[in-house]
């Protein structure tokens, strides 16, 4: 079947994971990458694909209503799958407007453009789905009830082996949103949105909340990327407060494959989790990270372990994320395909072997803001 798929925010993260994924499983489909190319933004992330001829570029602000309803338009979208976001929680303490400009406001520019041009069809909303995505971080944060983990209740494949949880709660598809942050603030707010255009227009939306994402091209304001890097420079490793904050972290991929699945096979209206079962605490991953990117440069063990350095606690930093994702597993078959181990050997040998993919973003601009934030810790 051709359609056509607006994909926002490609040139991102993981935005450029599913970008690849769509251009090459689905040569039929046209695929619009839209991104306004912010600091966030690289298309070197896509060079592999940029010469397909169902991949095209366009460069705009989602917050731009009538640049929406153009493109919209123009290229007779039927699909959206919305990724565009301003995504780092210490940026949203700095400068919450930026992210309730993007977050909400821009996210709102592109429902109310594909409402108009749906409902201008003479099929209306038939074949029609706007997709977004979220973070478990709308949900708030949940207790650390066992600080040195506990055998989990569930595993999966990305878990198989320790999978160690840190409480006994988890994030459900019915948990109560209660965000703390500027940035999940922006998200939840983005995320009832979507949901109202179900509710009030009949818009299909689906929504997705998803934990903390790893692998290549990340940008490396992120903790991981952004340690590896250090390490790679000899850099001091910056670990708010005690280190022992919890995240639960997902293979990019694996990400991109559930949006995937969802996008073509979810329920309309319905939320799913996304999660691998694979919470750590911050200061063992580091530990992990610290370990794996020493052998792989060849340094002794224990070579880069004086590189942690205990700063200042982000302001309101949730304690736990722990997503809990059977909904998905058991509705639609998904499960993460990596085990933490390999995932974490795959992105660090990848951001080792990209080292100029890393010096072009981390030069510059960046570097200053970078120095400017930890100078202010
Ligand atoms: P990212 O910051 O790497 O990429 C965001 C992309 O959006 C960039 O390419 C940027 O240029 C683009 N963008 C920003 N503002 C824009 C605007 N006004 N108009 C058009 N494009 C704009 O983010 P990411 O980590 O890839 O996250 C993508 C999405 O997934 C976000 O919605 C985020 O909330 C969500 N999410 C991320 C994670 C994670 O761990 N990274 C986890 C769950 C959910
Ligand atoms: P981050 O990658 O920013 O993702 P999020 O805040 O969305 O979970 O941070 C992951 C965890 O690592 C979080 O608990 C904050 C912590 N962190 C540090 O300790 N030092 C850092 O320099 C960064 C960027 C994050």
């Amino acid at each position: 079947m051709k359609r056509n798929i607006l994909i926002t925010g490609g040139a991102g993260f993981i935005g450029s994971h599913v970008v690849r994924l769509f251009v090459n499983k689905y040569p039929d489909y046209r695929i619009v990458n839209l991104d306004k190319l912010t600091y966030a933004g690289n298309l070197a992330n896509l060079k592999d694909i940029e010469e397909k001829p169902n991949y095209t570029f366009v460069r705009a602000d989602i917050a731009d209503l009538e640049e929406m309803r153009r493109v919209i338009r123009e290229y007779e979208i039927d699909g959206i799958i919305h990724l565009a976001a301003e995504s780092h929680v210490d940026r949203s303490i700095k400068d919450p407007f930026t992210f309730a400009r993007t977050n909400v406001m821009g996210t709102l520019a592109l429902l109310q453009a594909a409402k108009e041009y749906w409902e201008s069809l003479p099929e209306k909303y038939d074949g029609k789905m706007f997709y977004h995505i979220s973070t478990d971080e709308v949900y708030g944060a949940l207790e650390l009830t066992h600080t040195e983990g506990t055998p989990a209740p569930f595993t999966t494949k990305a878990s198989a082996g320790e999978h160690m949880a840190f409480g006994t709660e988890f994030f459900l598809e019915t948990t109560k949103y209660n965000p703390h942050s500027p940035y999940s603030a922006s998200k939840a707010s983005s995320d009832h949105f979507v949901r109202s255009y179900h509710d009030t227009y009949g818009m299909p939306v689906i929504v997705t909340n998803c934990s903390n994402n790893y692998g290549p091209y990340q940008f490396p304001e992120k903790l991981i990327p952004l340690f590896i890097n250090n390490i790679r420079h000899g850099k001091p490793l910056p670990v708010y407060g005690k280190g022992e904050n919890v995240r639960d972290w997902l293979f990019v991929e694996d990400h991109a494959r559930a949006i995937d699945l969802i996008f073509h096979e979810g329920k309309v209206a319905d939320t799913y989790n996304i999660g691998g079962f694979n919470e750590w605490k911050n200061i063992d991953l580091i530990k992990v990270i610290i370990k794996t990117v020493d052998r792989m440069l060849g340094n002794p063990e224990g070579h880069s372990d004086h590189l942690i350095t205990y700063v200042t606690d982000r302001l309101g930093h949730d304690m736990r994320y722990a997503i809990d994702s059977r909904k998905l597993q058991a509705e639609l078959g998904w499960e993460p395909s990596l085990q933490f181990e390999e995932g974490i050997e795959k992105t660090v040998r990848w951001y080792l072997d990209n080292q100029e993919w890393m010096d072009n973003i981390t030069s510059g601009d960046y570097e200053r803001y970078y120095d400017d934030m930890y100078k202010n810790r």
